[in-house]
């Protein structure tokens, strides 16, 4: 039996702000990787970048999910880039139901470009290429270890947090 979601998807999809609803409204605790991370490591997710570079952050992430994966009854907003490392996955499906969110390259590229949270794999020439070929490459990692999908491009918070609820409803092995 479940008692966890993990929210995955592609930076920009809406994990933090679904997640925080979505807890509440589930009467879940709300867990964030990212700063989690950040406060393991006493450094920024860009300085961590920038010292130990991509592989460095992996590892903490890695570590970070290990931990967060010992909750119960938690929401889990993990960070774009979970799904790269099989171990994570392996550990979130063990205790949570792994739901999917998804949006356009363009509603992607927007609501990073608008939001203040710094990026690096952003941090480049021409973004919303950046944005074409990760997606691209991910996609098959998040569908993978999906187990339900919600399509967020155009729909408000609270629309996608319903959408999950009833699909949870459905869902075998969750309470
Ligand atoms: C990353 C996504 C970020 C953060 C880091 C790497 C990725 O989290 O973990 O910048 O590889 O997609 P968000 O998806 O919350 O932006």
């Amino acid at each position: 039996m479940n008692t966890s979601v993990a929210l995955i998807g592609f930076m920009g999809t809406g994990k933090t702000a679904v997640g925080k609803a979505l807890s509440e409204k589930l009467g879940k605790e709300f867990f964030e990787l990212d700063p989690l991370i950040e406060q393991k490591a006493g450094k920024t997710i860009p300085e961590i970048f920038n010292q130990d570079g991509e592989i460095g952050f992996r590892e903490l992430e890695i570590a970070a999910t290990k931990e967060v994966t010992k909750k119960k009854n938690a929401v889990i907003a993990c960070g774009g880039g979970v799904v790269l490392n099989k171990i994570n996955i392996d550990r979130l499906k063990k205790e949570a139901v792994i739901v999917y969110l998804i949006a356009s390259p363009g509603a992607i590229l927007k609501r990073t470009l608008n939001d203040d949270e710094e990026r690096p794999l952003l941090k480049v020439a021409d973004p919303a290429l950046a944005i074409r070929e990760l997606l691209r490459f991910r996609k098959p990692f998040y569908e993978r270890a999906a187990d339900i999908t919600v399509n967020t491009s155009k729909l408000d918070v609270d629309s996608v947090v319903n959408q999950i609820i009833t699909k949870l409803r459905e869902y075998e092995g969750f309470r």
